[in-house]
């Protein structure tokens, strides 16, 4: 049985994740749960409401709840990370500073996603420290944002921690596709793509006899785009839609939606609300659900009746962990080390492919040469990633400035230097002084 250690204790994501690990116990059994926040006030709503849940859906599962770094990563053999740096109240500022520029304002893409990307790193890193000097033998599952920045920054600063980087979002998009031609699950398929996190590219996609699905994939997205009809989240609704255009862009493969912020920005920008961005939203949906939901929990002494689901979009991380600590060998998309596997690509650029994943952590498959356009649009980007990575090593404003500069949703230089002093002033509490 294993110890697993949920970081980012006072997450919105937290209880459904508890959910979902406490719904997998036959194929991932636990001995021992612990959530690890260093906001306790926060974390301690939801580690009151996941305790009574626990106690009522795994009595023999033991449940801690820390923010001392040594009781909440010692004796532990994989930590889950789900952190937010700066809370939503920063995301709120990643997403508008921006968007006064006309320029796409989103937590993980574009200024939004270096700012936050500046912030996370640290964050990231003193927890797989932390892991490292309690538990040495474990394995850190990252799911953290902005992902690909992030694993850019473990990559450079801690490489050879054993730490695996994944992104929820290609596991979206597939269960759709798959929804999409009348498939019951994602996992009916077998997939090639190449990309980086959140800028990537379905190449081949085939049941598990060998038959070609893509042709029937990319005939539904042609019409409808991702939008398979049970998400009922505006905001979202639109970049499952758009996987239309983008992939008019190349016939033969079928896009991340996400591409629609680089290669759409200006008509993004005209959709939002710069008022109230998807913070606001998550704000005032899903966090105050939640921690309301929590309170509920405590004071009734029981979670009958909730309405916190679990996590079940996030049962690729009990895939993950499964899959070292079983050997499973199972197919899934990281975000790792190039090193050849895109052959034409950079070698020490951080993107995401299918790997095997076993015991000793994951062998990546090779995908071979990529086509001029993705790969120029590939390289601007890797471009942005590693120079936000060199300037918080560095503590460099021209670097950052080269970064922004560099990102395709930035008109020009002028542009990229107001937004940068802005982003500096609102992060002054958590960036390195540049
Ligand atoms: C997807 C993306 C994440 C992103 C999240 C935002 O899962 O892969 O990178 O952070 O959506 O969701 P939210 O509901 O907070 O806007």
């Amino acid at each position: 049985k294993f110890s697993v250690t949920i970081a980012g204790g006072g997450s919105t994501y937290t209880p459904g994740i508890v959910k979902l690990l406490l719904n997998n116990l036959d194929k991932f059994p636990l001995r021992q749960l612990k959530l690890y926040d260093n906001d306790k006030e926060r974390q301690d709503i939801v580690a009151d409401a996941c305790e009574i849940i626990v106690k009522e859906m795994a009595p023999e599962v033991s449940f801690t709840t820390t923010t001392d770094p040594e009781e909440g990563f010692s004796d532990i053999d994989f930590v889950m990370a789900h952190i937010r740096v700066g809370k939503y109240a920063m995301r709120e500022k990643d997403e508008k500073i921006p968007l006064k520029y006309d320029v796409i304002g989103q937590e993980t893409c574009g200024p939004g996603g270096i700012a936050y990307g500046m912030r996370s790193i640290p964050g990231v890193l003193e927890i797989l420290d932390y892991m490292e000097k309690y538990s040495p033998e474990a394995w850190m599952l990252n799911y953290s944002n902005p992902a690909a920045i992030v694993a850019e920054a473990t990559r450079k600063l801690r490489p050879n921690s054993k730490i695996l980087n994944i992104c929820d979002m290609p596991v979206g998009i597939e269960s759709r596709m798959a929804k999409a031609i009348g498939l019951k699950s994602r996992k009916e398929m077998d997939v090639r793509y190449y990309g980086l996190n959140h800028f990537g590219w379905w190449t081949d996609i085939r049941d598990k006899e060998g038959n070609d699905l893509k042709p029937r994939i990319i005939e539904y997205v042609k019409e409808h785009g991702y939008d398979v009809g049970d998400h009922h989240d505006a905001s979202w609704q639109h970049t499952f839609q758009i996987a239309k255009d983008v992939q008019a862009l190349d016939s033969e493969t079928l896009p991340n939606t996400y591409l629609k912020y680089y290669m759409y920005g200006d008509q993004e920008v005209a959709h939002t609300d710069k008022n109230y961005t998807r913070a606001n939203m998550v704000m005032e949906g899903r966090e105050k659900n939640v921690f309301s939901e929590c309170n509920r929990i405590v004071e009734a002494g029981t979670s009958e009746g909730t309405n916190l689901k679990a996590g079940d979009h996030a049962s690729y991380i009990v895939d993950l962990a499964r899959a070292i600590a079983y050997n499973t060998h199972e197919r899934m998309l990281l975000i790792v080390e190039n090193k050849g596997a895109i052959n034409n690509f950079e070698e020490t650029a951080m993107v995401e492919i299918p790997c095997l994943v076993g015991a000793n952590g994951y062998e990546p498959l090779a995908q071979g040469n990529i086509p001029r356009f993705q790969k120029g649009l590939m390289e601007q980007q890797v471009a942005v990633e590693k120079l936000v990575v060199e300037a918080y090593i560095e503590k460099s404003y021209q670097k950052l400035l080269q970064a922004l500069t560099v990102s395709k949703t930035v008109p020009n230089a002028e542009i990229a230097k107001q937004i940068l002093d802005e982003l500096i002033e609102a992060n002054k509490d958590f960036w390195p002084e540049l």
